[in-house]
């Protein structure tokens, strides 16, 4: 061992497969991970910058880390992720190395060139060594694209992690088979537009649908899902494999066709509601989450009502709400009609508010239900309840001895609330 390194993961899934990929290269140059990264010699930030608020609180923790080089001179700082694209400059002055994620691949070169840190301190001699992923070692993320070759004028990622690059379907089918023979039990298949799979003769559906069929015990879900293209036979893929979860992710982003038109993403409101109608008739029990974007450039008060309007109609299952925060180098920076923060704010909380109470209904809906859950881990606040999930990914809590987790349980739901569902156990 050359040194103790830990890893800040910020963002979204793919910097947290990202992450496990930073974690196999640390080890292998000879790290060893820790989650306490006050007593690391190297910390390398996997950064966000969807919005200011990410960038916010990763400048934060720079500052920290500065002020640890007075007690560790030696302490290497590194920023990879999609912030070490967007702002490079910047963080040339606050770390050692800056590697945006089209350049991943070079990490391993750039520890090679590091000075080793200097032996290590005797207190320091008894942490414990991280497994990557401990807490939910049958789980994992697969990326399957990289990039994305959409325009949405208000997104980074095109600018961040330049255009679609597909992994190879042979790849992809070995790495499941390995995460199989390591007792995964379900694995998330990702991409910015998981659904824009294409390599040699091959689709999303297809692609899909030879998954299931090859691994039959393992439990397949993908992320995240652009409506433009979302054919028929991923449906029948979905509708028709068992071991294909019940659960979707299909960002709306608004209610309004002008303001769709201005965030370019090619579908209206009734397209969306058409194709979610398809899903639903041939998926029963789907539950269908979305990401929702409020106070974009130009949104009047009634394309605010539309989006209000678009959540009652079809009712998600959840939904990720945000205010639009404006990003250097995208088209919306050049749109009119900004909207100051507090109003953004104001819309935000009416979706939330709206949200929460659909939540309410739509998870009272799952009460007497038997569902085939997953037990995840145990529950933050008390460690003799457990944290289980439906196959459609609702968080279930339930009784039980720690020793469940892993396994799968039929468990009746019993009560619910906005954000979680609760059970027993069936003798
Ligand atoms: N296709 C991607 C989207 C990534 S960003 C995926 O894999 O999920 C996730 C969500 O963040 C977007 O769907 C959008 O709702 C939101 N978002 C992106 N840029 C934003 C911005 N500038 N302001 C506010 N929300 C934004
Ligand atoms: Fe961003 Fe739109 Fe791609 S939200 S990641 S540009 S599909």
């Amino acid at each position: 061992m050359i040194g103790r390194a830990s890893i800040l993961t910020y963002g979204c899934q793919m910097n947290e497969a990202d992450t496990t990929d930073i974690g196999q290269a640390l080890k292998r140059a000879g790290y060893e991970l820790t989650r306490s990264w006050d007593q690391s010699d190297l910390v390398v930030l996997n950064t966000c910058a969807i919005r200011e608020k990410a960038e916010d609180r990763i400048r934060g923790t720079l500052g920290h880390l500065k002020s640890l080089r007075a007690r560790r001179p030696w302490l290497v700082v590194g920023v990879m992720g999609c912030m070490a694209a967007q702002s490079a400059d910047y963080l040339s002055h606050e770390a050692d190395f800056v590697i945006p994620p089209m350049e991943a691949g070079q990490l391993s070169e750039v520890l090679a060139g590091l000075p080793p840190p200097p032996g290590l301190g005797e207190e320091e001699g008894d942490l414990p060594p991280l497994e990557m992923n401990q807490e939910t070692p049958f789980k994992r993320f697969l990326p399957i694209i990289r990039g994305c070759n959409h325009r949405c004028t208000f997104c980074v990622v095109p600018n961040t992690r330049g255009p679609e690059y597909y992994e190879p379907p042979e790849e992809l089918f070995q790495k499941v088979g390995e995460m199989r023979d390591r007792g995964v039990l379900e694995v998330t298949l990702l991409g910015q537009t998981v659904n824009a799979y294409v390599h040699g003769g091959w689709t999303f559906a297809t692609l899909l649908q030879e998954m299931a069929h090859r691994f039959p015990a393992v439990g397949f879900r993908f992320i995240t899902s652009h409506p433009r293209q979302f054919s028929d036979e991923i449906i029948e893929v979905m509708a028709t494999r068992p071991n294909v979860m019940p659960y979707l992710h299909l960002p709306l982003q608004a209610g309004s066709d002008r303001v769709l038109r201005r965030m370019k993403r090619l579908y209206t409101f009734a397209e969306y509601e058409a194709l979610v109608g398809r899903v639903r008739s041939a998926v029963p029990d789907l539950a269908l989450s979305t990401d929702i974007i409020c106070g974009f450039p130009g949104e009047t008060e009634e394309d605010f009502d539309r989006t209000l309007e678009a959540m009652k109609r079809i009712r998600f299952e959840s939904a990720f709400m945000f205010y639009y925060s404006e990003r250097p180098g995208t088209a919306a920076v050049n749109l009119d009609g900004k909207l100051p923060i507090p109003a953004r704010k104001e819309r935000l909380a009416r979706l939330i508010r709206l949200q929460k109470d659909i939540q309410m209904e739509v998870n009272q809906s799952e009460v007497g239900r038997r569902r085939r859950c997953l037990v995840e881990r145990t529950s933050k606040k008390d460690p003799a309840v457990m944290l289980a999930r439906t196959p459609s990914n609702k968080g279930v809590l339930v009784p039980g001895p720690e020793s469940l987790i892993g396994s799968y349980l039929e468990l009746e739901i019993q009560r619910a609330d906005s954000f979680i569902l609760f059970a027993s156990q069936r003798a």
